[in-house]
């Protein structure tokens, strides 16, 4: 036996790697190419016009042979020579979808043989490693060559042991096209889902209706979408089945269906408590809406990259349109049918913006989207997708990789009346976290100016509140400041927050009936000249808080007419007050007390959005919920913040 240095044996190894590869290429090309011409023939038809939608590309590309994530097709190769698949079978690639046709009440086969270099393991995060110390290999970096042929070399060693391995193997589907009703007047229902037939066993090679129901596992479509996961050694049998023709529906399905050892390459979460997509707000044609937070992560490096990429797509359908029901699930189902999709490149982006923001609780990344030429008093359902594919090319972060195409739960939001009274503002320079509907006429103006409108104004006061502020001792040492426990920035802040909300009333539709809401202007005519009916405006009292907005300026320069104010929540005057010096004279009214009706509201402790604050939406989760403060020593009203204010 003669032993190697450790180099030796590296050297041996990576010579090994090197015949192995270029042995493997040789022999693997030719029945490939032989291969390519089977499938040719065997490839079903599909849908041309789906192929003219932008599908975002599979996220993996063809690979050379010297790519370490590349996949000789072992398994085709070993069906070519011992010609076990059974024809009318369609073997899939691993982590790669499969576009098909099937008409009702047939079944579509698939046959899926575990990778045979299994040793590259299921987790998607090592593929990401390896590509890097390829990388690394390839600008000439010694210690990456020798890490990256070890390894391969071991795995060659291997190779053989571990092709009996079992693996998890991930099947999922998406239903691409579904049958039309014949007449979409009188149809209620829904088209019918598909079924996915999973085998492992080498009796049952054709999993569907028919087969033994012992030997096969059943997964109906949900929604047009369905996962099946398995721990197998063996080859799996797929079978795709449409259910019998109704009378009321016409044409066949499409969908696609991937195996992989990686992950799910289509998911879904529709019982996902976590609600991704946040609705802000909306006004007649439009819509803001948010995600969560892309990362908690203050490193500005992470920030960067994530600010610099768009990880989700969204997709936005009139709920009155019934054509994506029976596909919410299925990414390339909303692709078909979705009326407005937030894809670049895509359909229709014309309708939506989106972009990174910070603004909101934190100041971390969230994508924003921003619709416009929505109808009014319009229900709209939204549907987040992760395509964790654009994620891939982008290399946001190790995991990237182990993500396929997720959809999330949908998130419902209406757009307001036609009355176009509230208009949604966002990017304002001076009140940065306000984003929201505010009240409005088509008559003064585009958004730009409604905005600075309103900033200029709220920025205006903030300057006399600023001067007043420099002559309290501030930077004054300890023993002279006011309160050891706030700073002049915690009063500088809480005063722009309260002055923000205050300044910029939130906007809803008069005739939104919710108790909480306070009419507005009610005397005034509607943008389109009309006036309230009398029947609405009985009962409420003739007073100044009903007749006027909170402040005249609005009623001067923009002429809303009648409209609600959702308040400003009472706990950002008690911040206020808090925060701080006694002797800039703040005080907050008590619910109660004159002063406090009409001017503020309070959060309820069964949520939901009741008063205003910066960064709200229409989704409060719990978090964002701010406790109300104790307020024994709050009395009095409002004194010298609404003095600037009607200043
Ligand atoms: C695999 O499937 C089981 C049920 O069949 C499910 O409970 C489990 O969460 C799945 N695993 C993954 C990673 O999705
Ligand atoms: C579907 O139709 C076939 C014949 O057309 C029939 O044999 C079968 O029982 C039907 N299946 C169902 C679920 O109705
Ligand atoms: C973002 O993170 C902050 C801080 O953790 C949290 O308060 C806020 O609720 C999060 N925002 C969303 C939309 O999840
Ligand atoms: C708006 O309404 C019209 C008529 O009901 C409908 O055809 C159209 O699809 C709707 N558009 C959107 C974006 O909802
Ligand atoms: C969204 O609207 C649909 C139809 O009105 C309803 O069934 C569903 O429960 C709503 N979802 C949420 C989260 O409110
Ligand atoms: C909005 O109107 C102003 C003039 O009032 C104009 O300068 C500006 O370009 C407009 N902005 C947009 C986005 O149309
Ligand atoms: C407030 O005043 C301070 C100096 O007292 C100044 O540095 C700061 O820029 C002012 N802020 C605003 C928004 O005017
Ligand atoms: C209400 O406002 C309208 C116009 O804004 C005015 O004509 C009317 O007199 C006001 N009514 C009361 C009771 O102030």
């Amino acid at each position: 036996m003669v032993h190697l240095s450790p180099l030796q044996s590296r050297l041996a190894a990576s010579l090994l790697a090197s015949i192995l590869l270029f042995v493997l290429y040789l022999v693997l090309f030719p029945p490939n190419f032989a291969l390519a011409a089977e499938l040719k023939q065997a490839l079903p038809i599909v849908f041309d016009d789906l192929d003219d939608i932008d599908l975002p590309p599979p996220d993996y590309k063809p690979r050379g042979p010297l790519d370490p994530t590349y996949e000789p097709k072992f398994a085709a190769f070993e069906r070519s020579i011992l010609g076990r698949a059974p024809s009318g079978v369609t073997a899939l690639t691993n982590n790669e979808a499969m576009p098909m046709n099937v008409e009702a009440g047939t079944t579509q086969r698939f046959v899926f043989s575990l990778p045979s270099v299994s040793g590259r393991g299921p987790e998607g995060g090592r593929l990401e490693l390896r590509s890097d110390q390829v990388r690394d290999a390839g600008a000439g970096a010694g210690a990456g060559i020798a890490e990256y042929d070890e390894e391969d070399g071991g795995e060659a060693g291997q190779s053989l042991a571990r092709r009996q391995a079992s693996q998890r193997v991930y099947i999922s589907a998406n239903t691409c096209q579904q049958p039309q009703p014949v007449d979409p007047s009188k149809t209620t229902t829904d088209p019918p889902q598909l079924t996915l037939y999973v085998s492992t066993s080498a009796e049952n090679q054709a999993p569907g209706p028919l087969a033994d129901k012992d030997d096969q596992e059943v997964v109906v479509f949900e929604e047009g979408a369905a996962v099946f996961n398995l721990t197998t050694n063996k080859e799996v049998y797929i079978g795709v089945h449409a259910p019998n023709a109704t009378t009321a529906f016409r044409g066949i399905y499409n969908f696609r269906v991937a195996a992989s050892v990686y992950h799910y390459f289509y998911n879904y979460k529709d019982q996902d408590d976590l609600t991704r997509l946040t609705w802000v707000d909306s006004d007649s044609q439009g819509a803001l809406l948010m995600t969560q937070n892309l990362t908690e992560s203050e490193d500005s490096a992470v920030q960067q990259r994530i600010m610099s990429s768009q990880p989700y797509v969204l997709f936005a359908h009139n709920m009155k349109d019934r054509a994506i029901n029976g596909v919410k699930n299925s990414f390339c189902g909303l692709q078909t049918y979705a009326q407005i999709a937030a894809i670049k490149d895509g359909r229709r982006t014309d309708m939506v913006r989106t972009v990174i923001t910070k603004r909101g609780a934190g100041n971390f990344p969230k994508q924003q989207f921003f619709f416009n030429g929505l109808n009014s008093s319009a229900d709209y359902i939204g549907i987040l997708v992760s395509d964790g594919s654009a994620l891939t090319k982008r290399q946001v972060g190790q995991t990237a990789t182990a993500q396929g195409i997720e959809v999330f739960k949908p998130t419902n939001f209406t757009t307001k009346s036609d009355h176009g009274n509230c208009a949604l503002i966002v990017d304002l320079n001076f009140c940065d976290q306000i984003a929201y509907s505010v009240p409005s006429n088509p008559s003064f103006g585009n958004s730009s100016r409604l905005a600075s409108f309103y900033d200029d104004y709220a920025a205006a006061m903030y300057a006399n509140f600023n001067k007043s502020l420099a002559q309290i001792a501030c930077e004054a040492p300890a023993s002279q400041r006011y309160s050891l426990a706030r700073t002049c920035d915690d009063c500088a802040a809480a005063y722009k927050d309260w002055l923000c909300s205050v300044v910029i009333p939130r906007c809803e539709d008069f005739s939104n009936a919710a108790p909480y809401l306070q009419p507005r202007a009610v005397g005034q005519p509607f943008p389109d000249g009309t006036r309230l009916d009398p029947k609405e405006a009985e009962g409420l009292p003739n007073n100044m808080a009903f007749n006027s907005s909170r402040n005249p300026m609005i009623d001067e320069f923009i002429q809303p007419g009648p409209y609600k104010e959702l308040l400003p929540c009472d706990d950002l005057c008690y911040k206020l007050v808090q925060n701080c010096p006694a002797a800039m004279g703040f005080g907050c009214p008590l619910p109660g007390d004159i002063g406090f009706d009409g001017n503020y509201a309070k959060h309820l402790p069964t949520g939901g959005l009741t008063c205003n604050f910066p960064g709200s939406a229409h989704v409060v989760s719990a978090g964002e919920r701010a406790a109300v403060v104790g307020w024994g020593v709050l009395v009095g009203v409002v004194g010298l913040g609404l003095g600037f204010l009607l200043a």
